[in-house]
This record gives C-alpha cells, structure tokens and sequence, in this order.
C-alpha cells in the first residue's frame, strides 16, 4: 500500500517513527512533512496529505499533530476524505471496518511510539466491511456535496 505521511513539529518525530514502521512492514512511504522541528502550521500538513489521498496519489494517509485533532479537523475539510483520530486499536479497527477511514490521525503528546506503531499496524490491515456502512459513508459525501 501506499501511505502518505504528515505532521506538524509536535509530531514529526512520531511521524518518522511511523513511516518507518509501515517501510518496514512492506508500505510504500509518501512523506509530505515537516521534516524538523521548527513551527509550521498543522492545516498545511493536513491538506497535503488529504489531497495526496484524494487524488490517488496514496491509497491512506497518515497524520500527526499533538493532539491528532488539528490535523483531522484540517484534514476532513479536503473532499473525500475520512480522518479518525485514533489511539487505539478498538477505534483503529472500527474507523476501518464501519467508517472506511482514508486517514489515521495521531497524537504524539497523547500515545507513545509502541501504542502508535499497533494502532497503525490495524489501520492499514483492515478492510471496510461494507454493506449497511457504504449506504452511511455514501450519506457523508451527500454532505459534502451539500455544503
Ligand atoms: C501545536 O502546539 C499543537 O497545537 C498542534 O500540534 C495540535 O495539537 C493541534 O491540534
């Protein structure tokens, strides 16, 4: 699979980790930033990788803020795109399987990097399961088009 991966500085270094973890684990890494720890902005981050997701650039994408919320409030603004902030493998697992998640968003202020690295591992290897859900997914892009 292809990922692309973004973060702001309070979460590049988790985000390093992260695509590290998913190379090693086969993934093709797309990686859209920040690259240090200077003050960037998490909206920019966020869009990039919702676009890079929404134009098939990468199948998932990958975000990370201090929070995980920034990034995904950002991120679900770009047409198409299904940002869960998750920090576990509970809610991992369901933004997949009910929600057909397109990005995973991180907190690196809220998990650590083991929690971080399973936590992705279930995101990527989780289907959508479809049926029931694609009639409620299909309603959340009626809304897009309706705003
Ligand atoms: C940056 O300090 C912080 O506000 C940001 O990383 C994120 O947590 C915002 O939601």
């Amino acid at each position: 699979m292809r990922v692309a991966f973004g973060a702001d500085h309070a979460g590049w270094e988790l985000k390093n980790a992260l695509a590290d973890a998913a190379r090693a684990a086969g993934h093709e890494v797309v990686d859209l930033g920040a690259h240090d720890g200077g003050s960037v902005d998490y909206p920019d981050f966020g869009a990039a990788v919702g676009r890079a997701v929404t134009t098939g650039e990468a199948d998932r994408g990958v975000l990370v803020c201090g929070t995980g919320i920034g990034i995904s409030i950002a991120a679900n603004k770009v047409a198409g795109v299904r940002a869960a902030v998750a920090h576990d493998d509970f809610t991992a697992r369901y933004s997949r399987l009910h929600n057909d998640a397109n990005v995973l968003c991180l907190g690196s202020r809220v998990v650590g990097p083991g929690v971080a690295e399973a936590v992705l591992a279930t995101f990527l290897a989780t289907a959508f399961e479809g049926g029931r859900h694609a009639r409620r997914v299909e309603k959340i892009a009626e809304l897009e088009e309706q705003s």
